[in-house]
């Protein structure tokens, strides 16, 4: 059995006292690390699905790596639509951390794929994606393919006009490999747990805020951040759930409107 960690939406700011509509996101990363590896650890892989950083800038990157080579675990990262891939290939590739997009793990194949739409926030999956996802499907054994942006409705306007716009074609690939398993991903900064064609699609909450679920507009909550945890058994079964710390947001400002 192998045990993951998915830590999601960090958005850690340029500068370590910067806060997020009043809260401080890097406070509350190291809280969710903490409480994973106390609660559930240690795992066999951290996996750390997008929006690692807000306004993205070396120092952020930088000491987001220092923090998780605090763990020695192996921890890879792929990007949201707030990350700089290019910087974070460079800076998050040290050790036992890397933006690397395929890993076997035993019995488990782990698929990383990049959703940025330039300029966007809107997910996409460009055919080079497509092709290196169908490429590692080759590999006959079962799949956890994570990717930031949500391929299926969470009945929530505002943020469904930003999920993966071709996810009928990406999930209509996945459809051909029954060894696809588990599809995770961030970006929701909530709670999804839902099947798809026999498959488990699951997202985890953020490390920061919190969205409230179904909400038509931009609208935040002040539940306790969180993290997701999966044990990939060796038959190809595997159990996950999400834990949340005990630690409410302190200082959120429900007002603000600019996420
Ligand atoms: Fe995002």
């Amino acid at each position: 059995m192998k045990k993951l960690l998915q830590i999601s939406d960090l958005h850690i700011q340029p500068r370590i006292t910067d806060t997020l509509l009043g809260i401080n996101t890097e406070h509350y990363f190291h809280q969710v690390l903490q409480h994973a590896q106390q609660n559930h650890g240690p795992f066999d892989l951290i996996l750390i699905s997008g929006d690692l950083t807000q306004d993205p800038c070396p120092d952020s990157y930088q000491r987001i790596l220092e923090k998780l080579q605090s763990y020695q675990t192996p921890t890879v990262c792929l990007p949201g639509n707030h990350d700089d891939w290019q910087l974070m290939q460079t800076i998050l590739n040290q050790g036992l951390v890397s933006c690397c997009k395929h890993l076997i793990l035993d019995d488990w194949q782990i698929i990383c794929l990049n959703s940025q739409k330039d300029n966007s926030p809107i997910g996409y999956l460009n055919q080079d994606e497509l092709s290196f996802l169908t490429n590692c499907l080759k590999t006959n054994l079962p799949a956890l393919i994570a990717v930031h942006h949500h391929s299926l409705s969470v009945n929530s306007s505002w943020m469904d006009g930003m999920m993966i716009e071709n996810s009928q074609a990406f999930l209509a690939i996945i459809s051909q490999y029954p060894q696809v398993k588990v599809l995770t991903n961030g970006h929701v900064h909530q709670v999804i747990a839902e099947n798809y064609q026999g498959m488990a699609v699951f997202s985890a909450p953020a490390t920061c805020i919190q969205f409230m679920p179904q909400a038509t507009e931009f609208t935040v909550t002040n539940t306790p951040p969180g993290y997701r945890v999966f044990e990939l058994l060796a038959d190809g079964q595997f159990n996950s759930d999400c834990y949340r710390i005990d630690e409410a947001l302190t200082g959120l400002d429900t007002n603000l409107h600019h996420y």
